[in-house]
C-alpha cells in the first residue's frame, strides 16, 4: 500500500505531471469495538476480530492484529456492519477481502442514497479453498463528491457463510488494476510464472479479438516458484493480447510473461528430485484420471486429466503422451482444449472406428474417437484423422445428456454396435448407465446397475486355466468389481462387489482398447501429491488384467506388464536365504528404483518381510496379511509361500502379491529416504526362497 507518511506524489501520464493526493483511511478495525460503525445481528462479534476465530481455517492477508470476521459463532451466525456516512474524495476505494463468495449475502456494499452502487464478495463457495484476504477496488470516479455508506453483510448460514473485511481506504491508485499486453507469437512457448501462494486469477489470451485460452492462474506476485507453458505454435505471426483482470498493483508476475523455444526449467526436465523415473507424470502442471487409452498404428495412447497452468486440480484440459512400448511415454501438446473458461474436458475414453461407422474417416484411415464429458454440456464426441494429434468436435454433441460423467466406450462385437458406459445419478442413485450406438452419434439408453461412482469401466476377460469360458467385468473409480455376463445392453451381475487394489493411491483407472494382442491392460491415476515440484500426480505403472480362481472363486489380478523387462538394467540373484528370528539382512541391491521378485516361505516366523528405503512390507503369516505403509490385504488361503512382485520408484511402491491376486499400490516420497533394501524376519526363522532385484532404468534418459 501507499505510505502514509508521503504527501504528494507526482505521477508522469503522457508527459504531464498527477498530482496523487494522499490515502485517507476509512476504517483499519484495529480497535476493540466497532467505534461509530452500527452493527446488527451476532456475526460480527462484540468487535474486530484478533485473526483467526476458533474453528476457523487459519485467516492471513489481513493488516495489523484485527479485521471484520463474521465467523463469531460459526457460519450460521448473520449480521450486518453500517458505516458513519462519509464524502467520496478520491478516484478509488481499495480494501481487503476474503470469505464466502454469495453475492448479496456474504459481501461488502457501498451505498449511495441507501442503493447499492458497488458491491463485492470474498472468493470462496467450495469446500476447501482459502481464509486468506485479497485486495479489492472499485473505481469511483463517476461518484466523486457524493457521500455514501459502507455495508457490511453476512446472510448466509451454510458453509463459507461468512465475510471477512480489512483495511478501507479511500486512494488515487487502485490496489488492483486491469492489466493487459499485446505481442506477436513468434516462440513455441509462452512461459508463465507462478507462485503457491500468490492469489488465484483469471487470464485471458485473445487473437482477433476472440478469447482463445482462459484459465486460472496463481500469477507470481514475487519470484516464480515454477514456470508453467502455454503453447503459442497455433497463433504464430498472429498478434496475442493478454488480459489479467483485477490483478493486485503490486503484482510482478504479469511482466514477466515471455515467449521463447523452451521452457524455464526444460534443462532440468525429468531431473527433479521427486520426478518418478518409470512413472508417467506431466512435464509441468497437475494430472489426474488417465483419459482415452487406445492403441492405434504403432502407439499407445495415454490421454489424460490435465492442469497445464498449476499443481492443483483445475482448468480441466486432455493432456496427451504416447508410447510405443507401454513403459517410455513421449508427452506432447494438449489434445482438447475446453471451448471456454468453465467448459471443462472431463474424463472419457477412445475408440478406433476400424469399420469407419460414423463415417468420418476411411478404411485405410480409420478416425481415433474420443467420448469425453464436456461440463456445460453432457457426453460430447470428437474425432481425430491425424492419430490423435488434432481433433474436431461432432457437430451434434452433446450426444448424451443426463447427470453424470465419464463416458467408457467399447465395440461390442456381437452386436456389432458401440457400448458406452456412464457415471450416472438417477433419481439420487450413483450408477453405471449403459447406451448403444450403431454410429457413436446417435446414442439410445439400455440400461443401469446401482452402487458405483466416478469413471466406470467395463469389458471381458477370458477365464484363465477355462478354455471358451469368459466374464465380463464392471467397475468405477475405486476399482471394486463385480463378475457378470453382458448381453451389448444389459449387465447382469454374478458375484459380490470384489475389493480390487489395497493400495493408497489408486483412483479412476482406465483400460486400453484396442490392443494388438488382446492383453487387458490398465492404468490408473496414482494419487499422489509431489510437494515443490513444478508437476503434481502421477500415473500408475500400466498392469496386465487377468480373471482365474483364486481360493476357489474367480478374482480379477493385476500384474505389471510384461514390458516392465525392457527397463532392466543390472540384476542380482539370490535362493534359499534364511533370515533368523529378529534378524535384518540387507541385500546389495544395484542402483535405487527396483524390480523386485521374491518368494518367501513362513518356516517358523510369525512375520517376514522386506524393508525398501526403510519402508517395511511384512507378511503376517498367522494374521495371514499383508501391510504396508499402513495399508494391509488378506493373503489367499492357497498361498502357502508368498510370491510377490514389487515397483519401486522415488514416489511410490507398487506390490503385486500372489501373481496379482493382491494389488496394492502405495503413493509414498522413496525418494526421501536413503535407498537400501533389507530382508528380516520376527517370531522364528524365514527363508526367502528366491529373490531377483533388477535396478530399474529412467523411461526418460540412457542411464
Ligand atoms: C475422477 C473425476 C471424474 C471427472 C474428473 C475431473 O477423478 O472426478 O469423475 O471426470 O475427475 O477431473
Amino acid at each position: 500500500m501507499i505510505p502514509a507518511s508521503f504527501v504528494v506524489l507526482l505521477l508522469y501520464v503522457t508527459g504531464q505531471a498527477v498530482q496523487v493526493r494522499p490515502d485517507i483511511l476509512i476504517a483499519d478495525f484495529e480497535s476493540e469495538d466497532y467505534r461509530d460503525w452500527q452493527v446488527e445481528g451476532n456475526a460480527f462479534g462484540p468487535g474486530p476480530a484478533e485473526g483467526t476465530l476458533p474453528n476457523q481455517m487459519e485467516v492471513t492477508g489481513y493488516q495489523g492484529k484485527r479485521l471484520v470476521n463474521s465467523f463469531y459463532g460459526g457460519d450460521r451466525s448473520t449480521g450486518r456492519l453500517l458505516s458513519p456516512p462519509f464524502r467520496i474524495q478520491r478516484h478509488y476505494i481499495n480494501f481487503l477481502i476474503g470469505g464466502g463468495g454469495y453475492p448479496g449475502r456474504t459481501c461488502i456494499n457501498l451505498l449511495i442514497n441507501n442503493s447499492v452502487v458497488r458491491t463485492a464478495t470474498g472468493p470462496n463457495t467450495q469446500p476447501g479453498g482459502s481464509e486468506r484476504l485479497h485486495w479489492h477496488t472499485w473505481d469511483v470516479r463517476d461518484l466523486e463528491d457524493q457521500v455514501a455508506r459502507l455495508e457490511i453483510v453476512d446472510l448466509a448460514t451454510g458453509g463459507w457463510g461468512h465475510i471477512n473485511v480489512d483495511h478501507i481506504v479511500q486512494s488515487d491508485r487502485p490496489a488492483v488494476v486491469d492489466l493487459r499486453r499485446e505481442f506477436v507469437a513468434e516462440k513455441k512457448y509462452l512461459n508463465l510464472p507462478v507462485e503457491r501462494r500468490a492469489p488465484r486469477r483469471r487470464m485471458r489470451v485473445l487473437v482477433d479479438g476472440e478469447v482463445v485460452r482462459e484459465f486460472d492462474i496463481r500469477l507470481a506476485a514475487t519470484a516464480p516458484d515454477y514456470w508453467v507453458f502455454l503453447d503459442l505454435t497455433p497463433f504464430r505471426a498472429q498478434t496475442v493480447v493478454l488480459e489479467l483482470p483485477g490483478a493486485d498493483a503490486e503484482l510482478k508476475g504479469f511482466d514477466m510473461i515471455h515467449q521463447d523455444d523452451t521452457f524455464p526449467g526444460e534443462s532440468e526436465l525429468y531431473r527433479e528430485k521427486y520426478r518418478p523415473q518409470f512413472h508417467f507424470t506431466s512435464r509441468r502442471g497437475w494430472n489426474n484420471d488417465p483419459n482415452g487409452l487406445v492403441y492405434h498404428r504403432g502407439e499407445y495412447h495415454l490421454f489424460y486429466q490435465h492442469n497445464p497452468y498449476g499443481t492443483q486440480w483445475g482448468n480441466m484440459h486432455w493432456g496427451h503422451a504416447i508410447s510405443h512400448d507401454l513403459v517410455h511415454w513421449k508427452e506432447l501438446g494438449i489434445a482438447l482444449y475446453p471451448r471456454r473458461y468453465g467448459d471443462w474436458c472431463f474424463s472419457g475414453s477412445a475408440v478406433i472406428d476400424v469399420h469407419n461407422t460414423s463415417g468420418w474417416g476411411t478404411p485405410d484411415n480409420p478416425p481415433l474417437v474420443v467420448a469425453y464429458t464436456s461440463t456445460g454440456r453432457g457426453e460430447c464426441i470428437a474425432y481425430s484423422l491425424d492419430n490423435g494429434r488434432t481433433f474436431r468436435e461432432y457437430e451434434g454433441n452433446p450426444v448424451v445428456r443426463h447427470r453424470g460423467r465419464d463416458p467408457k466406450v467399447i465395440w461390442y462385437a456381437p452386436g456389432r454396435h458401440w457400448v458406452m458406459a456412464v457415471y450416472d445419478e438417477f433419481e439420487g442413485k450413483r450408477c453405471i448407465a449403459f447406451y448403444r450406438s450403431p454410429d457413436l452419434k446417435q446414442w439410445e439408453f439400455c440400461s443401469r446397475i446401482e452402487g458405483f461412482y466416478e469413471c466406470p469401466e467395463l469389458f471381458e476377460l477370458p477365464v484363465e486355466g477355462e478354455p471358451g469360458h469368459s466374464r465380463w467385468i464392471a467397475y468405477a473409480a475405486d476399482g471394486a468389481y463385480v463378475i457378470g455376463q453382458f448381453d451389448g445392453q444389459k449387465f447382469t451381475v454374478e458375484s459380490g462387489k470384489h475389493p480390487y487394489n489395497y493400495g493408497n493411491c489408486f483412483y479412476a483407472s482406465q483400460t486400453f482398447n484396442n490392443v494388438p494382442d488382446g492383453r487387458r491392460i490398465q492404468i490408473a491415476w496414482g494419487r499422489m501429491n509431489f510437494p515443490d515440484m513444478p508437476f503434481n500426480q502421477m500415473m500408475t505403472f500400466p498392469v496386465e488384467l487377468t480373471l482365474r480362481r483364486v481360493d476357489g472363486d474367480l478374482r480379477m489380478c493385476a500384474t505389471p506388464v510384461r514390458e516392465i523387462a525392457l527397463l532392466h538394467g543390472e540384476e542380482r540373484s539370490f535362493q534359499d536365504l534364511i533370515v533368523r528370528d529378529g534378524e535384518t539382512r540387507s541385500v546389495d541391491a544395484p542402483g535405487s528404483l527396483w524390480h523386485i521378485v521374491t518368494e518367501i516361505a513362513p518356516g517358523t516366523a510369525r512375520q517376514a518381510g522386506l524393508r525398501i528405503c526403510g519402508i517395511d512390507l511384512t507378511l503376517d503369516f498367522v494374521e495371514r496379511k499383508l501391510h504396508c505403509h499402513g495399508q494391509s490385504a488378506p493373503l489367499p488361503r492357497e498361498a502357502t509361500s508368498v510370491r510377490l512382485e514389487i515397483l519401486v520408484d522415488r514416489g511410490s511402491i507398487e506390490v503385486f502379491a500372489h501373481n496379482g491376486a493382491i494389488y496394492m499400490p502405495i503413493g509414498v516420497l522413496v525418494a526421501d529416504k536413503s535407498p537400501s533394501l533389507e530382508l528380516f524376519a520376527r517370531s522364528g526363522e524365514a527363508t526367502i526362497k528366491k529373490l531377483t532385484v533388477w535396478r530399474v532404468k529412467s523411461i526418460w534418459f540412457d542411464d
